[in-house]
């Protein structure tokens, strides 16, 4: 017996213990390398044959073998062991937890929607701030000094003497202050009234502001665009009506109504059995908007529009009570 024979038996036993992935066969490499009759113990019984002065040495080798042998089947032993008790702790059969994906808004998929179809149609889409100046959300659009609009009751009005703005309309004078026509803008984002809350009104809410202003643009236009819109957010099958209005920024001005998506406009609750939802305002822009923000009125025309987004999702999901739109409840907001 060498130092290499130790060696050689030491190589063995590693890649026996490599090849051994269970416990019986792991009790195999331990009864064939440590048993009674093992390889270790083969080699103890030929110490007799060692020459006296590498006895000692030989002897520590032989030792420090046995036991790391021994350490590494005891290891591997327990690995075993404890693979085996997690795997009996861990139900396969239980239903893993839910994972709830984040989702969209309804109304900003609502908007979404919504300013993608005028993107195609050609519109630009334009911001403007929720505080406005009483010149932009008022004076501009052409509404006399003492319009009930401006009343305290509608209107919030913040320390600085500005207003949050009632309507998306501001940004059309504000888009017209800074651009040369022609003009084709849409404008999404929140208005504020200081309205009773109830199941029909809140105290914030979102529209859309339409305007296209350019040579000979006439009401034939507006039609035509907001039939288009209606056609490609409700399905081609809508039908639109224009009954005259009145606002102050617009003339002639109309609301329009599309028929009810739900009964197809034999009335029923949704449509209150009128078989027609009104969803936006609308009309030709007031020669006085026009002078307001600078341009020439005689040569230039334009058509506005503002459309309101709640009543939209609301008729379109079927929900009776605007204030589930802001409650950010998940149970509600969930099943989007
Ligand atoms: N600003 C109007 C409103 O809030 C809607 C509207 C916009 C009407 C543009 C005509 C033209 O009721």
């Amino acid at each position: 017996m060498t130092k290499e024979t130790i060696l050689e038996v030491r190589k063995q036993f590693e890649e026996a213990l490599n090849r051994a992935k269970d416990p019986a066969s792991l009790e195999k490499v331990k009864h064939e390398f440590l048993g009674r009759k093992g390889k270790v113990a083969g080699l103890f019984s030929m110490m007799g044959d060692i020459p006296p002065e590498s006895r000692k040495e030989m002897g520590k080798m032989l030792n420090k073998l046995k036991d790391d042998l021994s350490e590494a089947v005891a290891l591997r032993s327990e690995a075993f062991a404890s693979g085996k008790e997690r795997a009996k702790r861990i139900d396969y059969s239980l239903p893993g937890y839910a994972v709830h994906r984040g989702s969209q808004h309804p109304l900003t998929r609502a908007v979404d929607d919504m300013l993608s179809i005028f993107e195609r149609l050609g519109f630009d889409i334009a911001y403007g701030p929720e505080v406005e100046t009483d010149w932009y959300n008022f004076e501009s659009l052409n509404f006399p000094p003492n319009h009930p609009a401006r009343d305290m009751q509608d209107t919030f009005y913040t320390e600085g003497g500005g207003v949050l703005r009632t309507h998306t309309s501001p940004v059309q004078t504000r888009y017209m202050s800074s651009h040369e026509p022609p003009v084709r803008i849409v404008a999404p984002g929140r208005v504020y009234r200081n309205e009773a809350i109830s199941a029909r009104s809140y105290c914030l809410f979102h529209q859309i502001e339409g305007l296209y202003v350019d040579e000979n643009i006439t009401f034939a236009d507006l039609k035509g665009t907001i039939e288009l819109f209606c056609r490609l957010y409700y399905g081609k099958d809508v039908k639109i009506r224009f009954r005259g209005s009145y606002f102050p920024f617009t003339e002639p001005s109309a609301e329009i109504d599309v028929s009810c998506f739900l009964c197809g406009g034999k009335g029923c609750p949704v449509c209150k059995q009128t078989g027609w939802l009104e969803i936006m305002g609308c009309g030709m822009v007031d020669p006085n908007v026009l002078k307001a923000v600078g341009y020439d009125h005689e040569k230039y025309s334009g058509y506005a529009f503002g459309l309101g987004v709640e009543r939209m999702v609301m008729m379109r999901l079927g929900i009776h009570d605007i204030r589930i739109l802001f409650e950010n409840d998940v149970e509600f907001l969930r099943q989007f």
